[in-house]
């Protein structure tokens, strides 16, 4: 499970480069299978959940191998439409086969996705969205889900919720279909523009990605593509934020300020200096310590402020004096760090949904446990404000989906180990 420790009270300092996106690479990963054509893509993160996407591939027959940075993926031998159970369980992304094993083989079966620690998370707009392009869905009593069509056919879609996953999925099995496709009320997340410009390199036909209404126009056959993946907008958040705590400067290369909407005008408000270059850099700089404020935030699909950055930035909050308020509208649970945060002495009340945080009391050291993988992050943020050792267990699941956060944070000043 493994254990960061975390000797805090020291400033961050120096230039961290932003790795690939985690949350653009798995989709366009799974939308390598759309092709036998080779597929090349270069600045690929490494860390779990490409190995287990990797293993997801390698499951249905596909053959993938990595140089440095880059994986190339040769998808002609995928024959199989069955995502094993175990790698289902292991990573909840691996839904996003589906999508391109209708259009590839006409079938895909999974077996459902399981609650996690942040809420039920069903695939029901997945499934639906299918089902609108003519495929048939049928479930066992164990779990288990297959969606079959011999050919799908471009339809009109509404989505309830403009859920991430499933623009992307269904993007993926109408770039196949017959005809065209409009998905309204579609997420508007960067990493849905950049699974979008690798099916257009492959030779599919969308219009509108990034936008509420995506057009897509099947096609037959899709070619093979060499994409760079998008920087990682929440790493970069993340590295911002633990900057923000320590009260340090960081430079940030491979960082596009513009993907993370919300975060710099608060920490511009906090006093934080903020600069921006044309070279895709983003500089923090920050004070020792927070003049009193009352900071309210409200989590939503982008562009409002990302969900994914809520723990993170609530572990800063703990350093600002004053009242604050984070409302959670993506997630129905997914503030369960606020417990592990009142262990080092955290003054905060929490439902499912709204924490108030009483930020600028002192924490203290102390044993927690992350809880997945963002909630994980924010603690290590927490403890690089604590001066004495903080224990963070379950560390495994920060590394789902940062490359060596442990060894990046330390060489920026920070005392970070991971035994
Ligand atoms: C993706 C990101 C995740 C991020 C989230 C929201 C990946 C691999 N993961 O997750 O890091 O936190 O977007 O920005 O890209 N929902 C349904 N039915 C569905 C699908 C979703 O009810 O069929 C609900 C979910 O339970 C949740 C909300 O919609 O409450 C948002 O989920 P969604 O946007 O789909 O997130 P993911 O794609 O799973």
């Amino acid at each position: 499970m493994g254990e960061f420790v975390v000797r805090g009270g020291r400033r961050l300092d120096g230039t961290v480069r932003i790795n690939g996106a985690k949350n653009a690479v798995l989709p366009i990963m799974a939308a390598s299978l759309l092709t036998d054509g080779p597929v090349v893509l270069r600045d690929v993160p490494q860390i779990r959940d490409v190995a287990v996407m990797t293993d997801v591939l390698t499951a249905l027959g596909a053959v993938v191998e990595r140089a440095g940075r880059s994986l190339a993926i040769d998808s002609r031998g995928v024959d199989r439409f069955q995502v094993p159970e175990l790698l289902m369980q292991e990573m909840r992304a691996s839904v996003f086969v589906m999508g391109p094993l209708l259009g590839r083989l006409g079938r895909a079966a999974i077996v459902q996705p399981g609650g996690c620690a942040i809420g039920d998370r069903p695939i029901d707009l997945h499934l639906a969205g299918f089902q609108a392009l003519g495929a048939e869905v049928s479930e066992d009593a164990g779990g288990g889900t297959l969606v079959v069509s011999p050919r799908l056919k471009g339809a009109e879609i509404h989505l309830s919720f403009p859920s991430v996953g499933a623009t992307e999925n269904l993007m993926m099995a109408a770039v196949m279909a017959d005809g065209e496709t409009r998905i309204r009320n579609a997420a508007m997340e960067p990493e849905v523009v950049d699974l979008a410009q690798f099916l257009e390199q492959m030779g599919a036909r969308i219009r509108g990605a990034g936008t509420p209404e995506i057009r897509i126009s099947g096609c037959a056959r899709l070619a093979g593509a060499d994409h760079t993946v998008i920087p990682d907008r929440i790493e970069g958040a993340t590295f911002a934020l633990a900057a923000a705590a320590s009260g340090g400067t960081v430079r940030m290369e491979n960082c596009l300020a513009d993907h993370l909407p919300g975060l710099w005008e608060h920490l511009r408000s906090l006093g934080c200096a903020i600069r921006v270059d044309d070279h895709d850099v983003v500089e923090v700089e920050c004070p020792n310590a927070y003049p009193p404020r009352a900071i309210s935030i409200y989590t939503g699909p982008y562009p409002g402020f990302a969900t994914d950055m809520q723990a993170q930035f609530m572990a800063l909050l703990l350093k600002v004096p004053g009242v604050h308020y984070i409302s959670e509208r993506v997630f129905e649970n997914r503030l369960g760090h606020a417990g592990e945060f009142r262990r080092l002495g955290a003054r905060i009340t929490a439902d499912q949904r709204v924490a108030i945080v009483y930020g600028g009391r002192g924490l203290h050291p102390g044993t927690v446990r992350a809880q997945d993988l963002r909630a994980g992050a924010g603690l290590v943020i927490a403890a690089l404000e604590i001066p004495g050792s903080t224990h963070i267990v379950n560390s495994a699941v920060i590394e789902r989906g940062y490359e060596n956060l442990a060894g990046r944070l330390s060489r920026l000043g920070a005392d970070v180990t991971c035994v």
